[in-house]
């Protein structure tokens, strides 16, 4: 068997079988126990074996994964002595490959994905729709799609739902209820959602999984750090975003069964993050993803506070398990000791329910998949100790791991192209002027009944009238209303460039005039 060293007992070694490392896991126990520590020395160990991963990083202190521990560090002793207890003989400071993200674009390559790749049910969760409101946004998607639009980032999201509230009552005929309350309330959702910094992850490049999926020139599996300390204070975007990575690695990957090391790992740090208020539907539906996801050769591990956090059903799928102290001190605290305790496989001479509260900081109960795929009885063990960095890194060294990873800078900029929000504008703008050329048409017809000669003015007037409903007018108008109402923020040049120059003459003509 070939697998990482947890820790041991002093007799017993506690080894993650890589060949069941798909089978999930859970690390759990009170704040300050060890949780992060045991996180990073497991990472670690899939980095070695060769398996790319990705974490989430709550706190920062998981970025230090980068970089070496070092003997100055405050945790140098308690690692020594934790070495020679577990036996550990050739443990040695070294840095893992990684790759920093984050949703913001501030603390490393910024992770974008398009709105339809989110799909309506995880924005709708991501929002916090009600259930008509969802259905309201299922019918939007539905019509982009029909209608070959486009829908990448939030300008489009809002243009589409302005265009259903429009078209209201025809999509009421087709699709049922489409009201324009609905269609308000998620239009204010999505406002709220900007709000949280979300127009920074919707957009284009998307994130390619081959970035995440990848190893080192040494053969080491990169270690993908998503920063999400920021992210803590939208929570729903940190679980949608999660959920929409897990949902894409399940379909993008093919099914190998149980291979003979995982093909990534998933960490997910603060998982009661995921089903606090979760609807039942969206447990399903993370329930379904880690279990069919097993069989893509991915393995999630959950870490949190309290295991009653993790609904049952995903819980059961939890194979190998690290149980770090827990407190008694409250019924409820109680009673996550004893379910905790009843999800091990009982050990002669292990009282796991008294041993959960007795544990020392880096000390857990622990209990691994065998090679015949049942858990091992319960372990008292001594968890061994990391060898990168347990705290973060500088601002400077993140900034030079971030320069010099092999993501480079393809996803540094973004990029618009054009899609709904574009298309639907210049559809409005142009239904729009061909309604005033219309009407040019008809007062210059009125005028020749009358009897009057058309001024030149008049002619000009009609045909750049009839000029902005073609395809060059369009752009024109486009440039107008985009310079006029700045329609895009994330425009990479400011100018506008030539069509920039020539609205700004435009209009600067018109407002002298
Ligand atoms: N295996 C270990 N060996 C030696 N010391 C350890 C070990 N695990 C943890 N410690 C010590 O305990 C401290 C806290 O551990 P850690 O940050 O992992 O706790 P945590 O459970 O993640 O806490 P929180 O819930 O606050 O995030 C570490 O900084 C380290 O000093
Ligand atoms: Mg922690």
């Amino acid at each position: 068997m070939h697998g990482i060293f947890l820790g041991s007992d002093g007799a017993t070694p506690q080894i993650l079988d890589l060949h069941r490392a798909n089978r999930h896991g859970l690390i759990a126990g009170a704040t300050g126990t060890g949780k992060t520590v045991t996180l990073q020395r497991m990472v670690e160990g899939f980095a070695r074996a060769g398996v790319p991963s990705f974490v989430a990083d709550v706190k920062g202190d998981l970025s230090g994964l980068g970089m070496a521990g070092s003997p100055t560090a405050r945790t140098h002793g308690a690692f020594t002595t934790r070495a020679a207890e577990v036996g550990l003989t050739d443990w040695a400071y070294a840095a893992m490959p990684v790759q920093y993200w984050d949703l913001f674009g501030r603390q490393g390559h910024p992770v974008r994905a398009t709105a339809s790749e989110m799909g309506p049910v995880l924005l709708a969760r991501m929002m916090g729709l009600n259930a008509v409101q969802e259905g309201v946004l299922t019918i939007a998607f539905h019509l982009a799609d029909r209608e070959g639009l486009l829908l990448l980032d939030l300008d489009d999201l809002q243009a589409m739902l302005a265009a259903c509230a429009a078209r209201a009552d025809e999509l009421t005929a087709t699709y049922g209820n489409v009201s324009k309350q609905s269609v308000g309330a998620i239009q204010r959702a999505l406002l709220q959602l900007r709000a949280q910094g979300a127009e920074h992850f919707f957009g284009e490049p998307a994130l390619a999984l081959s970035d995440l999926i990848r190893t080192d020139d040494a053969g080491q599996g990169v270690v993908n750090i998503l920063a999400a300390d920021q992210l803590m204070a939208s929570p729903k975007l940190y679980a949608t975003f999660l959920l929409w990575l897990l949902s894409e690695l399940f379909e993008q990957l093919p099914e190998v069964g149980d291979p003979d090391k995982p093909v990534f790992v998933f960490f997910f740090d603060e998982a009661h993050l995921l089903f606090d208020d979760a609807p039942p539907a969206l447990i399903e539906k993370i329930e379904q993803v880690v279990r069919l996801i097993r069989s893509k050769g991915v393995g999630v591990y959950f870490i949190t506070q309290n295991p009653v956090d993790v609904p049952e059903r995903i819980a059961g799928q939890l194979g190998n398990r690290v149980q770090h102290a827990l407190r008694a001190f409250t019924p409820r605290d109680q009673a996550a000791v004893r379910s905790a305790a009843e999800t091990f496989r009982a050990s002669p001479g292990v009282d796991v329910a008294t041993a959960i509260t007795e544990l020392k900081v880096g000390e857990a109960l622990v209990s691994l998949l065998q090679a015949d795929g049942a858990p091992a009885p319960v372990t008292r063990t001594l968890i061994a100790p990391p060898v990168s960095r347990v705290g973060p890194v500088t601002a400077e060294e993140r900034r030079v791991l971030v320069a010099t990873d092999a993501v480079g800078d393809r996803y540094d900029v973004a990029v618009d192209r054009e899609s709904a929000e574009e298309v639907l504008a210049a559809k409005a703008e142009a239904a729009a002027a061909s309604a005033a050329a219309d009407k040019a048409e008809a007062e210059a017809a009125k005028e020749a009944k009358r009897g009057g000669a058309r001024s030149n003015w008049d002619v000009m007037a009609t045909s750049a009238a009839r000029a902005a409903s073609s395809s060059l007018g369009r752009q024109v108008a486009n440039e107008i209303g985009r310079q006029v109402f700045g329609g895009k923020r994330r425009r990479a040049s400011g100018g506008g460039g030539v069509m920039g120059a020539v609205v700004r003459g435009v209009l600067g003509g018109l407002f002298r005039g």
